[in-house]
């Protein structure tokens, strides 16, 4: 761990949608910072695990959802159990998953503070996008973003565009919610909404390797940065 006084670490963030490889370079991110002698961790959000919150997203997460139009596939499965999380309502699946970033942001803060360079695989641009993109009645983009108002802000965010029909071409999506194209459309456009000075473009349609490379030059500009004090912001605040 770096000495009280020693320069901050970088809050870099990847943000996208699935498939757009976020997780493949997130990791590489962190080996290849490592290698160059930059202390780095890979986090990601929803953190499943780690939290009182993640056990709960992870069944919402992991529920059958009703295969129907996109909007109706992405919103709470009625049939669910009560006392299940399959069953939580958009505001209350929103809520723990801006809960489950509040319960690792005080940990965030002092990771950095110790030098610790974090990758972060999704975070409350997500949040907004994906709740957003359900329409449903009284969650629109403020009432979305209001509870991840104040979290620490990312230095760098790493939007990985990709054309749909790149993510199409990519291969079938998993099991989960959300994993259907239609609803992956509209989170797209969400997005849209959303992105903010912290915003990089990165072409996630290039070659791993070629994406990594792009991708390494942003981080380590934004470790520069943090090293030349700029402060920690509050995100939408
Ligand atoms: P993952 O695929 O990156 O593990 O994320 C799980 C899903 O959760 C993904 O479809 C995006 C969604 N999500 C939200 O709906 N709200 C959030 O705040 C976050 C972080 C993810
Ligand atoms: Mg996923």
């Amino acid at each position: 761990p770096a000495m009280a006084g020693a320069p901050r670490g970088a809050f870099i963030l990847f943000e996208g949608v699935d498939r757009s490889g976020k997780s493949t370079q997130a990791a590489r991110l962190v080996e290849a910072l490592k290698a160059q002698g930059t202390p780095a961790e890979l986090w990601r959000f929803p953190d499943r695990k780690g939290t009182v919150t993640g056990k709960a997203i992870d069944d919402y997460l992991s529920a059958p959802a009703p295969a129907a139009a996109a909007g109706a596939a992405a919103s709470a499965g009625a049939n669910a159990a009560p006392g299940s999380a399959a069953g939580l309502s958009d505001q209350a699946i929103h809520l723990l998953f801006s809960a489950n970033r509040w319960e690792k942001s005080a940990a965030l803060v002092d990771a950095l503070r110790r030098g610790v360079t974090l990758v972060v695989d999704r975070y409350a641009y997500s949040g907004a996008a994906y709740t957003s993109a359900k329409r449903t009645p009284g969650c629109g983009l403020a009432w979305c973003k209001a509870p991840d108002a104040g979290l620490p802000a990312p230095d760098v965010t790493l939007w990985m565009a990709l054309p749909p029909e790149a993510a199409a071409a990519r291969g079938g999506f998993g099991q989960e919610r959300y994993e259907n194209a239609a609803f992956q459309e509209q989170v797209r456009a969400a997005f849209a909404s959303v992105r903010d000075a912290s915003w990089v473009d990165v072409d996630a349609s290039k070659g791993v390797d070629e994406v990594a490379a792009e991708v390494l030059r942003e981080a380590v500009d934004a470790v520069r940065r943090c090293r030349e004090g700029q402060p920690i912001l509050a995100l939408w605040d």
